[in-house]
């Protein structure tokens, strides 16, 4: 399909002069002149409400992104990956994670379908999905069972992880959870202090089935199994992967497999899912697939300028490369939603951090930004001082959530509070002679607001930044789907590896040959 890369339109270029001639743009004067830029900017999205009016961009500014938008082809990218074309080129992949939250008998499908076996696999996908479903059920019925214990990295670890944090609430009474993913045994160590093997079940999550980090953990698991006496493998171990064929090499026979379709990042709605899936039952997965398939078609059948994900990636293309901004702050005000930031981190850097384009020719332009944060308060008395008064702009994405999960008088009106007075702040600033005690304001920030944090408004707002982060890299022009970025230091690590067993440093450089041969001194 035809890509344009967005510095080869000619709405970049535009872009380019309405910035220069919009500095300074100032948010306390766009709200002064128009009474009506709360409505302009917002924007209801299905279970996630947004405000973007606290963004330094007029209408002028919006409806060129829109025309870049437009210009680079993104239409026909997203209907692509909807009609299952092999967006992911780089590794000839279909990008269908979506379709593990299509309902089935959609009536949409057959007409969006490029692929003569779409019907057939969204077949496979729900079989799948209720063979797993149905263990979930009955792993949650299983009162001997108290502990899961999730062996996993990067997309399967970070994704069940954030959301079983998440859904906290909904969690069944009498099973806990511990996510595994680290090769420092330490981690896996402490886990192993607080279970009982007839208790317990292992998922070795692994889409490929070969990381290092998991296969390491899941031997050593195995090892503690056997050495404490447990025999039933089969009951106290299953495998989520799409490589079944290695897992039983493992010597593991339960197996959920997912698709090479499935992203590692993306994969939450799949296999991978199963502890979500045992933590809050079948009908709340389905839930949390509904939520984001609401987002889907949200994406799919919106107009550019009311999608969210539209206008959010195309903020974040506005900010990257116009505004220089190089980092963006993520700020859920939500205590379960701690590793929401750490979830993102993967989903917008490993797709979006790359430096050539689809065809491999390098970009002259920054694609991903730096996302990092924690959840408020807390990050209030850590690092908000540099977001009010540092020297750098960080746009900041709050999220915040209606009504709490608790009955505990006071906090929820404060939380709030805090969260309304800091995007406040952030835009307000203070007058103070340009002193210690001035604030500059006009500082950006993005408020998402849920109704409540539920499995369905989980599911839509994961996809939201699923698709938010397509939007960005398609304008950029790269390849969100694949990470051979990773590749290098798997392969040197190998090396060093065989090096710390033997001691030869010839060929390294001198400073890994130092540290090695420090690492090793007795
Ligand atoms: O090393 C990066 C990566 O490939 C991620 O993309 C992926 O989520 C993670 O490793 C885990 O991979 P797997 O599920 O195959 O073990």
């Amino acid at each position: 399909m035809n890509r344009i890369r967005c510095d080869q339109t000619p709405a970049w270029a535009r872009l380019q002069t309405a910035f220069d001639q919009s500095r300074p743009f100032d948010l306390r004067k766009a709200f002064a002149t128009d009474a009506q830029r709360f409505e302009t900017f917002s924007q209801s999205a299905p279970h996630v409400f947004a405000d973007l009016s606290k963004n330094l961009i007029d209408t002028d500014t919006d409806a060129l992104l829109q025309d870049l938008a437009r210009q680079t082809g993104l239409e026909a990218h997203r209907d692509a990956m909807f009609s299952g074309a092999a967006i992911n080129t780089t590794e000839g992949r279909q990008v269908m994670h979506w379709l593990l939250r299509t309902p089935p008998h959609d009536p949409a499908m057959p007409a969006q379908s490029v692929h003569r076996h779409m019907a057939e696999t969204l077949h496979e996908v729900h079989t799948t999905q209720g063979t797993m479903l149905a263990f979930a059920e009955r792993v949650r019925a299983d009162a001997t069972i108290t502990d899961v214990v999730n062996i996993g990295i990067g997309g399967s670890d970070l994704g069940p992880q954030m959301a079983v944090l998440a859904l906290d609430e909904f969690v069944l009474p009498g099973k806990r959870f511990h996510f595994v993913s680290n090769v420092d045994g330490h981690e896996l160590a402490a886990v192993l202090k607080k279970i009982r093997p007839e208790h317990t079940l292992f998922l070795v999550a692994s889409k490929t089935f070969t990381t290092l980090e998991t296969m390491t953990n899941a031997q050593s698991a195995k090892a503690w199994f056997e050495a404490q006496g447990g025999t039933d493998i089969a009951r106290h171990f299953a495998a989520l992967t799409t490589n079944v064929v290695a897992a039983n090499a493992f010597g593991i026979r339960t197996t959920f497999g997912f698709w090479d379709w499935v992203g590692g990042r993306y994969s939450v709605w799949s296999a991978i899912g199963l502890p979500l899936a045992i933590a809050i039952g079948a009908q709340g997965f389905q839930e949390f697939l509904a939520g984001a398939h609401d987002m889907d078609e949200h994406f799919r059948s919106a107009p550019l300028a009311h999608n969210l994900p539209v206008r959010l990636g195309l903020l974040d293309v506005w900010y990257r490369n116009f505004h220089g901004f190089s980092s963006r702050s993520v700020a859920p005000y939500h205590s379960a939603l701690k590793r929401y930031p750490a979830y993102l981190q993967q989903l917008e850097m490993e797709s979006n951090g790359k430096r050539v384009d689809a065809d491999g020719q390098t970009l002259a332009y920054g694609t991903s930004p730096v996302i990092w944060g924690e959840p408020g308060t807390n990050g209030q008395h850590a690092y908000f001082q540099m977001l009010h008064q540092g020297t750098d702009v960080v746009p900041v994405e709050f999220v915040a959530v209606k009504t709490p999960k608790h009955n505990l008088p006071g906090h929820h009106t404060l939380l709030l509070a805090n969260v309304l007075a800091q995007a406040q702040a952030l835009m307000l600033g203070k007058s103070d002679a340009g002193g210690h005690k001035h604030f500059t304001g006009n500082r950006p920030s993005t408020f998402l607001l849920l109704d409540e944090l539920s499995p369905t408004s989980l599911g839509a707002l994961i996809a939201l930044q699923e698709h938010r982060v397509f939007v960005s890299g398609s304008v950029w022009g790269i390849n969100s789907f694949d990470q051979w970025g990773v590749e290098l230091g798997k392969v040197l690590a190998k090396d060093v590896e065989a090096r710390l067993q033997t001691g030869h440093v010839d060929g390294l450089d001198a400073s890994t040959a130092g540290l090695l041969a420090r690492v090793r001194a007795s």
